[in-house]
């Protein structure tokens, strides 16, 4: 089986590096990929927003299955232009996408198929605003309806602030925001991989959204991740599943807009019990890169299963007993306008250290040098038998590398290492 994958973050780059190890696959192209996919995988410079051209490279390489990674080019509706090509996809359609392109729609199928979510109100002007802002009281919480690259909630006890930000949001052209109830305990990622009809569930994993070490800072794409979650009910994945994914499936089918793909539950164990924070429409990043490196069935298979409907036949998966963790390292001034341009060294020398895999993010080859391109660089994934070894692992790791006034967390996976969370209401 050939595969082209679509992306060119370090998620493309796990899943990339999980599919080439799968024996059913012969060859595994990406577009465009970076220089750290390049070393396993075919390059091709094809802009991932290009649907026609996405298309039109799958119909060239002759792949059997194109795997989209990041949700712009799904919102966008490459998947539906690969698909009409006759390539099987595994990804959404634009329509279906939606569940992460509009929170607004999103709360609507979660209304409708009784997934339980924080309380919310979708507002069109600044008053609406105030009024919900009352409404649900500190902490605030304030979200652009559309796509904004994990930068579009605010979170606050600051009702100015909250009220600043929803101005900002609606001064774009047809944006709303949605206020929503503030929702209490842990998060947790569970990534259910859907064929339109029958989910499968990946293993859950914590994510680390701010900037700063103890939670601090301004929200980013995400710092770091680990899995599994040793605090975790051992009812959490069958709950989420009936409570969340297959509801959410079903409705997505009745309305005629079937969901093919990963459809990630970003959820909160609240004190009132579970609910969902976000739907995205792909595969988390950073947490794909600890969920891929525990999967012990082959992924080129799955996916194909699912983009062509054919998961039932699918068993329950399979997962290593070890446990991963990983360190995000992000360029100067990551998230507001990251600094690009600086050389990184020592990413073979990590690569050395065992346990230790190192996949790209934001770099780029310039003079026979790696440098930095993007705000987050690289995610640097360390395995081991239990959390506490696997962050040490990770860490070592990420002190081998060298990027100039770069910003890495040194805190993932500390809490859940030590025991430290609770689940108050499970
Ligand atoms: P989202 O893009 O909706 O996932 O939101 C980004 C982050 O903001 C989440 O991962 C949470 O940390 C935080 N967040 C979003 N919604 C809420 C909420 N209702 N209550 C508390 N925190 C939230
Ligand atoms: N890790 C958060 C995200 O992928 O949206």
């Amino acid at each position: 089986m050939q595969i082209l994958v679509v992306g060119s973050g370090a998620r493309e780059h796990a899943l990339v590096r999980a599919l080439v190890a799968d024996p059913e696959v012969t060859a595994v192209h990406a577009a465009p990929g970076n220089p750290g996919i390049g070393d396993v995988a075919h390059l091709h410079e094809v802009d991932a927003m290009n649907r026609a051209a996405v298309a039109a490279l799958a119909v060239r390489l002759g792949v059997d299955l194109v795997v989209v990674g990041p949700e712009a080019p799904l919102v966008a509706g490459v998947g539906d232009a690969v698909r009409e090509a006759g390539v099987p996809c595994f990804g959404p359609s634009g329509a279906a996408a939606a569940l992460e392109g509009s929170k607004a729609f999103a709360k609507e199928v979660m209304a409708a198929a009784g997934v339980p979510t924080a309380a919310s109100r979708t507002c069109d002007d600044i008053d609406q605003v105030a009024a919900a802002l009352a409404e649900f009281g500190a902490p605030h919480v304030v979200k652009d309806d559309g796509l904004a690259a994990g930068k579009g909630v605010v979170v606050t006890d600051d009702a100015q602030a909250a009220l600043a930000h929803a101005r900002a949001c609606l001064d774009r052209p047809g944006r709303r925001v949605v206020v929503e109830e503030y929702l209490d305990g842990p998060e947790v990622s569970l990534f259910v991989l859907c064929d339109g009809t029958n989910v499968v569930p990946l293993a859950p994993a914590q994510d680390f959204k701010r900037i700063g070490d103890g939670d601090t800072g301004p929200n980013t794409g995400g710092m770091g991740a680990y899995s599994p979650l040793p605090w975790a009910p051992a009812t959490l994945v069958d709950e989420v599943v009936t409570r969340v994914a297959q509801p959410t499936i079903d409705e997505m089918a009745r309305r005629g807009t079937p969901f093919v793909g990963v459809l990630y539950c970003g959820l909160a164990l609240t004190s009132r019990g579970l609910r969902v924070v976000e739907f995205n429409a792909r595969f988390g990043d950073p947490e794909t890169q600890v969920v891929l490196a525990r999967l012990a069935d082959p992924l080129g298979t799955l996916l194909l299963a699912a983009a062509t409907g054919h998961l039932a036949d699918h068993g329950p998966l399979t997962w290593h007993d070890d446990a991963a963790v990983t360190v995000v390292i992000a360029s100067a001034n990551y998230p507001a306008t990251p600094r690009t341009g600086d050389v990184i060294t020592g990413v073979a020398l990590a690569g050395t250290v065992d346990g230790v895999h190192v996949l790209h993010a934001g770099t780029t080859a310039r003079d026979g040098a790696l440098v930095s391109s993007g705000g987050r660089v690289l995610s640097v994934v360390g395995v081991g038998d239990d959390l506490p070894s696997a962050r040490t692992v990770a860490y070592t790791g990420v002190d081998k590398i060298r990027l100039a006034d770069s910003q890495h967390r040194t805190d993932i996976a500390t809490a859940a290492a030590e025991g430290r969370i609770t689940t108050p209401g499970l």
